[in-house]
């Protein structure tokens, strides 16, 4: 069966560049004859059947645009087999061949269930700031989130300067290490709490001080998230009532999430957009667009489904070693 027709939706948390990539499956397949049907709110949306014909305008200047056109949702009902047999359902009454799934491993378990269970072609495009995907370098919106989180890094070292302050700054990523290592080596950060480590508060501490002893005024800590959003709290009051130590949080949270994709997120998502419609057209799902060793090519959704912690402790010793 040749693909005339395809539907695409944003699934799990919004990144920098969706957009670029809904742009580019919209003009890549309205270039090859193919029909797009934008799906609105993810899983949950086409559940609704909440559908949009797209034509070349319906992603005119939106390239530089953060979030999603199409927005999103997290749909818990899709993790039950009688949902995803009802979106199938309703994908064939549209007469939509086949879907591209734009978002992360949560999303991608529910299109590689779509295939397995229905055989219904799906194609997945990495979206999420984490860059937590097993078998891709990167996914969509990981470039951006750092660079607000830089960003703001730099402006609360002005004022930890002038206060001679020490600040925790969370980083979002949930499990993931990569924006905070990202960020601690790119701001100096003279330190780097991973998601699941364990604290050792003391060695923050003599850190800290030692730090003062040669000269610093200030020192910025980036904590990664962890399973649950504040736990940089937790620190500060281990801090204060066993070191008497004072600092200050920061939780950088959904700012890290918005803004205009920076270039690499425009470049990768154009490209990945592109390919994962001639990845229908070529017959070759489910997969998914990824990165691999700086190219974008496709490789077998299975290899997608799970997590992955790039966690290179190098980068946490780096940003360490730097600072002292
Ligand atoms: O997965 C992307 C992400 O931004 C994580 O870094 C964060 O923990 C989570 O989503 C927040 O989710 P929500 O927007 O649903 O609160």
């Amino acid at each position: 069966m040749n693909i005339s027709h395809i539907g695409v939706l944003c699934s799990g948390g919004d990144s920098p560049g969706m957009n670029c990539a809904i742009r580019a499956v919209v003009r890549t397949a309205l270039f090859n004859n193919i029909q797009v049907t934008g799906i609105k709110r993810g899983y949950a949306g086409l559940l609704r059947g909440e559908f949009q014909a797209m034509n070349l305008s319906s992603v005119g200047n939106i390239i530089q645009r953060g979030g999603t056109i199409l927005q999103t949702s997290r749909s818990p009902e899709f993790t039950k087999a009688e949902f995803r047999k009802k979106a199938v359902d309703i994908l064939k009454a549209q007469k939509i061949d086949a879907l591209i799934v734009i978002g992360g491993d949560g999303s991608f378990n529910g299109a590689m269930a779509l295939w397995r269970e229905l055989q219904f072609p799906v194609i997945g495009i990495p979206g999420t700031i984490d860059n937590d995907i097993s078998n891709t370098e990167y996914t969509i919106g990981f470039d951006t989130a750092v660079q607000t989180a830089i960003e703001a890094v730099d402006r609360i070292r002005d004022t930890a300067h002038s206060h001679a302050r020490t600040f925790l700054v969370e980083v979002m990523g949930r499990n993931s290490s990569s924006i905070a290592l990202k960020v601690g080596v790119c701001t100096g950060a003279e330190n780097v709490l991973l998601p699941n480590e364990e604290i050792n508060h003391q060695k923050i501490v003599d850190d800290i001080k030692r730090g003062i002893a040669r000269g610093k005024d200030s020192s910025i800590i980036i904590v990664a998230e962890g399973p649950v959003a504040g736990r940089s709290y937790e620190i500060q009051r281990v801090l204060k009532e066993t070191y008497q130590m004072d600092t200050h949080v920061v939780i950088l949270g959904h700012i890290q999430r918005g803004g205009s994709p920076a270039s690499n997120d425009r470049f990768i998502a154009s490209q990945m957009g592109n390919l994962a419609v001639e990845g229908l057209i070529n017959k070759n799902f489910p997969s998914v667009t990824v990165v691999q060793n700086g190219k974008v090519l496709l490789t077998d959704l299975a290899n997608c489904i799970t997590k992955a912690d790039h966690n290179f402790t190098e980068y946490q010793t780096l940003a360490q070693t730097l600072s002292i």
